[in-house]
């Protein structure tokens, strides 16, 4: 396959143009070296498309576009509410094409149709258009000192940003990171999955019509260790922000040293989450499924650690087991009822059970699931929901990060135990807090090290609240004001009236 363009049929029936290009000054373009990475449906295991595949050379061909663009006056100069009605324009767009979109992120990914539709579609256009209201509201300060002296800021874009997101939400996460880098005048260089490469380059075709300036947002795909490496260590890439794995978080930040880059990490997680004895405890069984087994267990924010007071441990361990019974329905991911679809790779599917095997062989109970789902047609990354109980501290399984439908549940006695717990890691994204004792509950919230707690609830998400971590899950912060943070500087104007000084 060489075109730059392929008509598919998705599994639904829905009939679209499957961009396969790089999507660079608002044209679609081949890898120079023409080489691809192919997209494999993880219901089914069969191969969708292949796209073309960014190597270092057409990363620089995307950076000198975006840096052209950054200095463009069209995109520079430009009124800033016009800057938000064009971002508008992008999310109405979006919200048009919305059933196509969601149907490629269904068939690559594998999450439930509904969800992509209703969920991660509806986060998109709310993202895109909640930073088009603060294109218009972006502004310095005056700063008072003395008569002589005027001095103000200006918020300034900080240049050309490159993005690297990952594969378990990939329009959410470009629209996260998309939202703030336009509506601050920044020009950006999107490097997608390599896992999920397909419904990003559907989006770009509505960049284009959505009349963005070219070279305002360009899209590759493209292996991590060659495009995102080529990305992150770009001596003229200004800003790299980054979701994914602690690990190569790390090597990000190694790399964006060359030329000492603005970072923003969005990194992994263990995230605890804790039912006290005074919890209400049928809330607390349900927001421990959606916490851990939402998105098929592949969420960075996700409550796999659950740590039980002793009085209602083995009430919780019963009730939790029986509503993950009954709740995560796995299937075919384009049905209705469908909870859970396939991991999204084999890769990933593989890794999922190296650490159910790795429960086993340290000696942790399971409890239920534990193994491969065939039922869905007999082929596909399925994976039972997976408890395990009897999880040691010094456990692999209750210290990495697995990133699937699997969680560990342990016990503690006291407040303090609790605390101590939940804070032994070395990572800090979010942490759930079960009781009806609202002291108890603020307190706690206050000792957690964590960037987000959640108090009887998991994993909520607004994308007006700022989201991210403490410890190695991550550097600064993406939504609400606080994600503009990241993509401006305050440059210091210092003018002088007097003339005595
Ligand atoms: P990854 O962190 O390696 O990949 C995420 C993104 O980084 C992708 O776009 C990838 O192409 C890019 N990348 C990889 N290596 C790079 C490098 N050397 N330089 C620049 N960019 C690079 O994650 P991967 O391998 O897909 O998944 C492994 C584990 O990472 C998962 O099992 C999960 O535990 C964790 N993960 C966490 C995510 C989160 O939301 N926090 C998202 C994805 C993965
Ligand atoms: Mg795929």
């Amino acid at each position: 396959m060489s075109g730059l363009f392929v008509e598919l049929t998705a599994p639904n029936g829905r009939k679209y143009s499957q961009p396969r290009g790089l999507f660079i000054n608002n044209e679609f373009v081949k890898s120079k070296s023409g080489e691809t990475i192919t997209s494999i449906n993880p219901s089914d295991e069969t191969e969708i498309t292949s796209v073309y595949a960014a190597g270092p050379e057409d990363v620089d061909i995307a950076v000198t576009a975006a840096r052209k663009a950054f200095k463009d006056p069209s995109w520079r100069d430009m009124d800033t509410t016009a800057r938000g009605d064009l971002m508008y324009k992008f999310a109405e767009l979006i919200e048009q094409h919305k059933e196509t979109l969601a149907t490629i992120e269904t068939w690559d990914n594998g999450k439930p149709y509904s969800v992509a539709l209703n969920e991660d579609l509806a986060e998109v256009t709310g993202t895109i258009k909640y930073y088009a209201g603060y294109a218009n509201k972006i502004h310095g300060q005056v700063i008072d000192t003395s008569p002589a002296k005027l001095a103000y800021t200006i918020r300034e874009p900080l240049g050309v940003c490159g993005q690297i997101i990952p594969w378990n939400y990939p329009l959410a996460m470009a629209a996260w990171k998309l939202g703030p880098a336009l509506c601050t005048g920044n020009t950006i260089v999107l490097k997608a999955a390599e896992q999920t490469p397909l419904s990003i380059l559907y989006l770009a075709t509505l960049v284009k019509e959505a009349g963005f300036p070219p070279g305002v947002i360009n899209i590759l795909n493209g292996e991590g260790r060659k495009a995102g490496a080529a990305l992150a260590s770009h001596m003229d890439v200004d800003k790299i922000a980054f979701t994914g794995s602690t690990a190569t978080g790390k090597e990000i930040m190694k790399m964006a040293a060359v030329n000492m880059k603005n970072i923003t990490l969005e990194t992994g997680g263990k995230s605890p989450l804790l039912v006290f004895d005074d919890a209400d405890l049928d809330q607390a069984v349900k927001w421990s499924h959606i916490g851990i087994m939402y998105n098929q267990g592949q969420v960075c924010t996700a409550t796999s650690r659950i740590l039980v007071q002793e009085g209602v441990y083995d009430q919780f361990v019963k009730s939790f087991k029986e509503y993950v019974t009954q709740a995560s329905i796995v299937g075919d991911p384009f049905k209705d009822d469908t909870f859970q679809g396939p991991q999204v790779t084999k890769t990933q599917f593989e890794r999922v059970l190296s650490f159910i095997e790795s429960a086993k062989s340290e000696g942790a109970t399971l409890e239920s699931g534990g193994e491969v789902y065939k039922d869905v047609g007999g082929k596909g990354f399925f994976i039972s929901p997976t408890i395990f109980t009897n999880v040691k501290e010094n456990m692999k399984v209750y210290r990495e990060e697995v990133f699937g439908p699997f969680v560990v549940i342990t016990s503690f006695k006291t407040e303090e135990e609790a605390v101590a717990k939940a804070n032994d890691t070395t990572y800090g994204l979010g942490a759930a807090v079960f009781t009806q004792n609202i002291t108890k509950a603020h307190r706690i919230a206050r000792l957690i090290e964590a960037g987000m707690v959640w108090i009887n609830s998991s994993n909520d998400s607004d994308l007006r609240i700022p989201f991210g971590g403490v410890k190695q899950s991550g550097i600064g912060r993406e939504l609400g004001e606080a994600g503009l943070e990241g993509y401006t500087n305050k440059k210091a104007v210092h003018v002088n009236l007097g003339t005595k000084l």
